[in-house]
Formats: C-alpha cells, sequence, structure tokens
C-alpha cells in the first residue's frame, strides 16, 4: 500500500493478558526512540466509542449475529481511516490491540459464520490493510475467563472460546508468515521476552 510505517496487531481471547503486552511493547519501543501508536479495536475512535458501547451492552441481547460482524468492521472501517493509516504515513509503529482476525476467530470461527464472508466484508472495509506481524497470545481458556468480566462477549461460554482460540491457531498456521504464537500461560515478564524478541527481529527485517 506504500506506507512508511510499520503495522503490527496483538490478538488472543480475552483475560490472555493482550492489552498489558501491548502497553509493555510500545514502552519498550518509545524508550528506544521508535515513534508509536498505541491503538485498539473496538473503540479507536470517537465514533468507534460509540460503536463499542453498542456492541458490548449487555442489555443488547437481541443483536444479531450478523449485526455484529458489521459493527465490528464499521468500527474497524472509522480506525483505519482515522488513526492507523494516517499514523502509517506519518512513519509511525502501529500497535493494534485487535484487528480482523478477531473477527474471523470471534464471529467466524466463535459464533460459526464462516471465515470467508467475514474476510471479504474486512477487507473491503479496511482497503485491504493487513498487519504485517500478528503476535497471537495464547492461553486455555479455562485459565484466561477468570480475568475478564461481564460484558455482552465475555459472557458467553466457555465452549464458545475454545471455538475463538482454536479458530486463532487455525488463523496462524494457515498465515505463518504473519502470525506468530506465543504462550501466554507463562509469567508476564517471559511473555515480554518473548514479544521483544519477534519484534526486534521484525524492524530489523
Ligand atoms: P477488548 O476491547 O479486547 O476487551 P476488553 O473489554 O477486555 O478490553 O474487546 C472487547 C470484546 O470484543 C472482546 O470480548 C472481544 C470482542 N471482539 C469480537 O468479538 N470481534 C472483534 O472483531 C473484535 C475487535 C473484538
Amino acid at each position: 500500500m506504500g506506507v512508511r510505517g510499520r503495522f503490527l496487531s496483538f490478538e488472543g481471547i480475552d483475560g490472555v493478558g493482550k492489552s498489558t503486552q501491548a502497553h509493555r511493547l510500545v514502552e519498550r519501543l518509545q524508550s528506544d526512540g521508535y515513534s508509536v501508536l498505541h491503538t485498539r479495536e473496538p473503540g479507536g475512535t470517537a465514533i468507534g466509542a460509540k460503536i463499542r458501547r453498542l456492541l458490548l451492552d449487555p442489555n443488547h441481547d437481541t443483536m444479531g449475529c450478523r449485526t455484529e460482524v458489521l459493527l465490528y468492521a464499521a468500527d474497524r472501517a472509522q480506525h483505519v481511516h482515522e488513526v492507523i493509516l494516517p499514523a502509517l504515513n506519518r512513519g509511525s509503529i502501529v500497535v493494534c490491540d485487535r484487528y480482523v482476525d478477531s473477527s474471523l476467530a470471534y464471529q467466524g470461527f466463535g459464533l460459526e459464520l464462516g471465515a470467508e464472508s467475514i474476510q471479504t466484508i474486512n477487507d473491503w472495509g479496511t482497503a485491504h490493510l493487513v498487519p504485517e506481524l500478528t503476535l497471537l497470545l495464547d492461553a486455555e481458556p479455562e485459565t484466561t475467563l477468570v480475568r475478564v468480566g461481564g460484558d455482552r462477549i465475555e459472557t458467553r461460554t466457555l465452549e464458545y472460546y475454545r471455538k475463538v482460540r482454536e479458530g486463532f491457531l487455525t488463523i496462524a498456521s494457515e498465515a505463518p508468515a504473519r502470525v506468530v504464537v506465543v504462550n501466554a500461560m507463562l509469567s508476564s515478564d517471559r511473555v515480554a521476552d518473548d514479544v521483544w524478541r519477534i519484534v526486534e527481529t521484525w524492524l530489523s527485517r
């Protein structure tokens, strides 16, 4: 797409420590002098924050699966347009907490809507912008779910999260050049070290 910056995403199921690791990585990159933009989905823009409230409100129990897919995609389209692309054009490293893989895993695999149409919708919504590197933090849902709260998505069952995790691992096996699986069952320090090693190698490419 001819942008100057570098784009990486973090993925994983709820409670896996993704946001903490993204935060630690951003601090380390900044202390090394990089210009970094740390952002997240859903909700990385003012419009997206409103979409996030629609998506996660536990009262919205009548929301259809297709509506859910389209709202996540709309949030993402706005995020790419307003935040991610401008930062890449300025030459920054963009660290994004969740991106298209979350829709593939949570809606495509978790809700069993299939990956294909979700990929197509998101390809269009993002104008085909794909991260160069995706760090998939992987852990068993039995371990991670004790850490999460009770929004509309988080109140889904353990069975659902098992499908989401398998979905993420399937995505990783299908895109080995982009997605690196990180064992998130280890200590936070150990995971941060693993993440740093992977990112350092990637930056030197
Ligand atoms: P996130 O902001 O990562 O969670 P938290 O509220 O813990 O900060 O994501 C919110 C929820 O949205 C989370 O359960 C994952 C879900 N999600 C999807 O189902 N599909 C998507 O495309 C995205 C981006 C998130």
